[in-house]
């Protein structure tokens, strides 16, 4: 167990009886006590207005008798929450223990490039960064991560990620639940596969970079379907997607809405009472919940995605954390109106920029698993628009009926999954040099010294996002700012996407198109990054730099 959290203490007692209740059960035996939802310590600025952290490595113990080998900040697995206010600056105390080079990416904050923590800061073994960072823009609920190319990956899947909370004063007066663990409740969401000796699956070969990580267990703040033993009322709950690659469609277990209340970079206008919300990779969304009967639920991820996301026990759906809220009643409600957001403009600029994801060898990473039997009629499985049905006889274990569509179910026979877990496993590497080049944006990998386009400093822009012939999810993030999606495919976003963001999702061949302004300058020494989130992807050459001026 990782000893993130302060507030296991308040975890007395079994809690099977309840799960035993929920209509979703586990695949947990009864009387296996479900470990407290570890809660990443907060810290705070410093009389000198400093925070230091550092990178380690560390073990933790995911699986019954088995030591994992990790890397955390300041902790075995994962990191702190960072809790900085609008206004201030902040220095950094980094130091790197690890014996790999490493970055500090702060996702999602708007800062000028040389302080952005992209692949060009490097900081070497045994080294420090000292940053000052200043904090200026709404409360939102941030993260950060290792930006290493190409190691963000492996980095990551080790268990670096910590968590930035920002807070301003016109948050404060909203009166939105705030107790830290308590009524706030921070869920970084992943999944993980890991090998006989207990150690995590890391390994790029074909199959990984072309899907991306495909774990098979699933961590909540780095615990195996862990409970939060709540206070009783309206509760927050801050959801991160930090899988490399997964995408999530989420909904409480007893069908209660989920009220989306921000996303990527701040509050929305009000509140939108969603059943079910769809999270990709490094995507956040504030949701808050009423749990003002003090009744239990699970939040739950339905099967989605490509058929290989829906390899067991992603093929069904799966209790990712209890909320028990059963503690001391708290008072709050849900506000009606959250935060002023600038209304788009009437005549949008002219496109300025277009980003196309290449993937130059997904029909090659997709054949083996069409071999495998995990047919779905396209290199990458989404396209099902314009692609001829298979025949019953190619479909191998997938029923057909399950479709590419979210939640449809469909279980992949055993035999399936048998085979397709092999590939993932058993390929070998791709050669380093196969993977740099394997993907690119706009015709091209990523190059470290030259940087892919220029974007005009503190203007309004609108940039348009695709992919190429592939149909695959890409989670697609721009460093630098926080945009608005004007058009996913020609359609306005759902009211919960259409707030301030840093990831834009495309899939299925769609595009979409953002509207962005960048309020600092990021230079050839120190671009900002564009690039899809799915780690592998980024670290496959799906990126690319550019600079402000
Ligand atoms: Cu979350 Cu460029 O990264
Ligand atoms: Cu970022
Ligand atoms: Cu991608």
């Amino acid at each position: 167990m990782t000893d993130l959290t302060r507030r296991k203490a308040l975890v007395t007692g079994a809690v099977s009886g309840t799960i035993a209740a929920l209509r979703l059960t586990t695949a947990r035996a009864a009387n296996t006590p479900q470990p407290a939802l570890p809660i990443p310590s907060e810290v705070r600025t410093n009389a000198q207005r400093e925070i230091s952290f550092s990178a380690r490595v560390g073990t933790a113990n995911f699986l019954p008798g088995r030591n994992t080998r990790t890397y955390g900040y300041d902790a075995p697995f994962l990191g702190p929450a960072l809790r900085l206010r609008r206004g201030e600056k902040v220095t950094i105390d980094f130091t790197n223990h690890l014996s790999e080079p490493t970055t500090v990416h702060w996702h999602g904050l708007i800062i000028p490039g040389y302080l952005d923590g992209g692949p060009h800061q490097a900081v070497a073994p045994g080294a420090q960064w000292r940053p000052t960072l200043p904090i200026d823009q709404p409360a939102a609920t941030l993260w950060f991560h290792p930006h290493f190319y190409p190691t963000t990956t492996s980095q990551v899947i080790k268990g670096l990620a910590g968590l930035i909370i920002i807070d301003d004063e016109e948050t404060d007066r909203l009166g939105l639940p705030s107790r830290w663990g308590i009524n706030d409740i921070p869920l970084i969401i992943q999944d993980r596969r890991f090998q006989r000796d207990g150690q995590f699956f890391d390994r790029m070969n074909l199959t990984t970079i072309t899907n991306g990580y495909v774990g098979d267990v699933a961590l909540v703040n780095g615990a195996r379907h862990p409970v939060a033993r709540t206070a009783r009322g309206w509760l927050r709950l801050r959801l991160l997607d930090g899988s490399n690659a997964r995408s999530y469609l989420l909904k409480a277990s007893d069908d209660r809405s989920l009220f989306v209340i921000g996303s990527d970079g701040g509050l929305l206008e009000s509140p939108v009472e969603m059943k079910q919300i769809t999270m990709h990779a490094g995507e956040r969304f504030e949701i808050m919940v009423d749990c003002r009967t003090g009744a239990p639920f699970d939040l739950v991820a339905m099967p989605t995605g490509e058929p290989i996301m829906r390899l067991p026990p992603f093929d069904a759906p799966l209790p990712l954390v209890t909320i028990h809220p059963d503690g001391a009643e708290t008072s709050g409600t849900l506000p009606a109106a959250l935060a002023k957001l600038p209304p788009l403009p009437a005549t949008l600029p002219p496109i300025s920029q277009e980003l196309v994801m290449n993937m130059f060898r997904d029909k090659e990473g997709m054949a083996p698993l069409m071999q495998a039997g995990l047919g779905m009629g396209t290199a990458s499985g989404m396209a099902m628009g314009n692609a001829s049905p298979m025949p019953a006889s190619h479909a191998g274990g997938m029923s057909m009926t399950a479709g590419a569509g979210m939640s449809m179910g469909g279980k992949i026979s055993p035999a399936v999954v048998a085979r397709v877990v092999k590939l993932i496993e058993d390929q070998p590497a791709l050669p380093m040099a196969q993977q740099l080049s394997a993907m690119g944006i706009n015709g091209k990998s990523f190059s470290e010294t030259a940087a892919g386009f220029t974007a005009q400093r503190g203007q309004d822009l609108r940039w348009r996002i695709s992919e190429g012939d592939d149909a695959m999810p890409h989670p697609v993030h721009v460093h630098g700012c926080q945009f608005r999606i004007v058009s996913e495919s020609g359609q306005k976003p759902e009211a919960y996407r259409a707030g301030w963001k840093d990831i834009t999702p495309i899939s299925n061949g769609g595009y979409s198109e953002i509207l962005l302004n960048f309020p600092h300058s990021a230079d050839v020494k120190a671009p900002y990054m564009a690039h899809c989130h799915i780690l592998e992807h980024e670290d496959s050459g799906m990126m690319t730099g550019f600079t402000v001026g």
